[in-house]
């Protein structure tokens, strides 16, 4: 997978409402047609939709699935405010305008077979995104840390993964990751059975604790998710020397690079650099991204 010249390739469509389900805590998973975007995705793409026709400012929302051949998108969402509330009210068939996909994806590298994928709440889609992908290359193991402090929008099961390092106990799985061979676990803070009780960032670094030195240099993370888990993970891998590449999730306005609205300052080797989330991101080198404002 490499990071495309993505201003090419970013499409807009009248695409069409397949399917919209509600699950707890106001979390939706929507799939709509919208081939062109569909064929053009990658892990860490998001589309910019407009929720409703009389609405023109849009909303970023990050691709969980796509299937290119059947020529739908899937989002995951969580209701925020008024955009997302009317995009909750589409149904199937109706049409909702689609600029997408956006942005510089994951491009996990051959040498480290070991990625780790730490999502939290609406970081999650990506990190399912790319476990989609990983999954098609028989070179990676992966490991899928999700994090959630509202119910889950599937209904978690024991792990049939045995993860070594893995505290005793710590079972709960998502049941799409175990039925692509994937291993996951679940975390939270609010006591729900077999998951890790704490944050989901604690987890990684306990089982990163209990690896040897050598399992440690194939180690690459992933992650997306709330700016306060991103920065403990860009710690993590400070702490750890491994690579890490994270989503970041700013506010965004046009969503194409026009109106610099979502910039947010790096440290790069040649000096700070102000990047656009939107089009310069949303992934960047977790080392690069500056966390003190
Ligand atoms: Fe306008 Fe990024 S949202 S430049």
């Amino acid at each position: 997978m490499k990071p495309t010249n993505q201003r090419d390739s970013i499409f807009l469509e009248d695409a069409v409402v397949l399917e919209q389900h509600r699950y707890e805590a106001d979390q939706y998973i929507l799939r709509i047609r919208s081939p062109q975007c569909a064929k053009a995705a990658q892990p860490g793409s998001f589309a910019h939709i407009q929720c409703n026709p009389m609405l023109p400012l849009r909303r970023p929302l990050s691709i969980m699935r796509t299937d290119p051949n059947e020529g739908w998108v899937e989002f995951l969402y969580k209701i925020a405010g008024y955009g997302t509330r009317l995009l909750s009210e589409q149904k199937p068939g109706e049409t909702i305008s689609v600029l997408g996909p956006i942005g510089r994806p994951f491009v996990p590298t051959l040498k480290q077979r070991r990625p780790l994928l730490i999502g939290g709440g609406v970081g999650i889609p990506p990190m399912i995104f790319l476990s989609d992908y990983l999954r098609r290359q028989s070179a990676y193991q992966p490991l899928v840390l999700l994090g959630s402090e509202v119910p889950f929008p599937f209904r978690p099961r024991p792990s049939q993964f045995v993860i070594p390092g893995m505290q005793d106990g710590i079972i709960a799985a998502m049941p799409l990751l175990e039925d692509w061979g994937i291993a996951s676990r679940l975390a939270s803070l609010q006591g729900y059975p077999g998951h890790h009780e704490g944050y989901v960032t604690t987890l990684a670094h306990q089982w990163l604790q209990t690896l040897t030195n050598d399992a440690m240099t194939e180690v690459e993370i992933f992650a997306c998710g709330p700016h306060p888990m991103l920065a403990a993970v860009a710690e993590l891998a400070n702490e750890f020397s491994i690579p890490a590449q994270i989503s970041m999730e700013e506010y965004m306005a046009c969503g194409v690079g026009g109106c610099a609205g979502c910039t947010i300052r790096l440290n790069t080797s040649t000096g700070p650099a102000m990047k656009r989330v939107c089009v310069d991101g949303p992934v960047f080198n977790a080392k690069e991204v500056d966390f003190s404002n």
